[in-house]
């Protein structure tokens, strides 16, 4: 404790002295926590920002597919394998379109032929989220997508 300077002596009772030093102690203790707990904090955010992205890609990988059965399915073929309309579980097909291609297409449709434009905003029935989930599961199938060269006709994997 540093010496006090000379003069008239203040009225600083000893037990509000020791109380003082102890809220500053804690205080101090408190400050040092903080600084090694934040940069612990950091360290794990990466981590749990890639949690929650797998999260949700998983969600939407399982709201694509059951969107895919109910809207896609009767043409495209159960989970894309084919049947009146292109075969989009082809590795031809996923390997050379983007995912916004795809979404595109799924959005306004292909006139003249029975693919309609989904987007709500072109009379069809799904949000934008939705289509993004159909884009999801389809791109799920890609790493075990089979060889489809004629996909357009839709064509059942051999
Ligand atoms: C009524 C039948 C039908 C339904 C239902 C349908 N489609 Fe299609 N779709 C087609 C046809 C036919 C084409 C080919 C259009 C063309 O290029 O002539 C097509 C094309 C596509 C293509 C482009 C494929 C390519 O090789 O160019 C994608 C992607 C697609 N559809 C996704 C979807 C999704 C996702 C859904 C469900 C939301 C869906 N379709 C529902 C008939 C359908």
């Amino acid at each position: 404790m540093a010496e006090k300077p000379s003069g008239p002596k203040l009225h600083e009772p000893e037990w509000l002295q020791r109380s003082l030093d102890r809220y500053l102690a804690w205080g101090l203790v408190f400050m040092i926590v903080l600084i090694v707990a934040f940069p612990l904090y950091r360290l794990r955010e990466p981590s749990l920002r890639a949690d929650a992205k797998a999260s949700q890609q998983r969600s939407y990988e399982k709201t694509g597919r059951d969107l895919f059965a109910t809207n896609c399915a009767s043409c495209h073929g159960t989970q894309g394998t084919g049947g009146t309309a292109p075969t989009l579980n082809s590795k031809q097909f996923l390997t050379t379109t983007t995912d916004n291609q795809i979404a595109l297409i799924v959005t306004g449709g292909v006139s003249g032929s029975s693919m309609s434009a989904w987007s709500l905003d072109y009379g069809g029935s799904l949000t934008d989220e939705q289509i993004r989930q159909l884009v999801t599961y389809l791109r799920t199938l890609e790493p075990n997508a089979p060889s489809v060269p004629d996909w357009r006709t839709g064509a059942k994997a051999p």
